[in-house]
């Protein structure tokens, strides 16, 4: 006879028990990660409720590879006059940091809130954040090494599900 999966009514019931907890184990793991995910990352893009874009910014952003998107992320976000413009550079980061968008979207930031510092002709020890090329310097994503991938995916696979707020140093506002 072909062998047949073995279905939940041919196991015992120890075994049944068992598989029940498990599973109930894992169901209530995921529903305290949904709940944590939303309470901590929902509203991010400026839209109410939880999206796509609110975790790609938390987490992307959070762990953006590129010296820019942690300094905004970090001890130059006081700097943005209004916390939208934050999530326009990130957005811009994501997107492939096209030159055009530069122009249009970035540049006008960076020149408000940034050149008062980041030019070459205030201050040579801090990265130049007047042009295109000089911009794309602390943009690069250095990617990540695998044993960076590997501590991060550990502390993630455990943090999320159980943690509060774990390896996302800005907290959420
Ligand atoms: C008041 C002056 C000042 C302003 C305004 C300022 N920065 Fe900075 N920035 C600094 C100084 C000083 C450093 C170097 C020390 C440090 O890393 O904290 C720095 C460092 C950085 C770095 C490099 C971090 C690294 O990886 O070494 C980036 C990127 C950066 N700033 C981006 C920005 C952006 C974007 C803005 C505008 C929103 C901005 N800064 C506004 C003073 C400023």
């Amino acid at each position: 006879m072909a062998t047949r999966y073995r279905r939940f009514r041919d196991i015992s019931t120890s075994e049944r028990i068992l598989d029940s907890l498990f599973l109930l184990t894992i169901g209530l793991g995921y529903l305290f990660a949904l709940t944590h995910l939303y309470f901590t990352h929902s509203s991010r893009d400026g839209q109410p409720g939880l999206s796509v874009d609110d975790v790609m910014i938390a987490y992307y952003g959070s762990h953006d590879h590129s010296r820019l998107g942690a300094a905004i992320n970090g001890p130059m976000e006081p700097n943005l006059s209004s916390k939208a413009d934050k999530l326009v550079i990130l957005k811009w980061l994501q997107d492939g940091k096209n030159e055009e968008e530069y122009r249009q979207k970035i540049q006008p930031i960076l020149e408000r809130d940034c050149l008062t510092c980041h030019r070459p002709t205030i201050n040579e020890s801090i990265p130049d954040l007047s042009n295109f090329e000089a911009v794309l310097e602390v943009t690069d994503a250095n990617g990540a090494s695998l044993p960076a991938l590997v501590k991060v995916s550990h502390i993630h696979l455990f943090g999320i599900a159980f943690a509060e707020n774990l390896g996302n140093g800005a907290p959420a506002k």
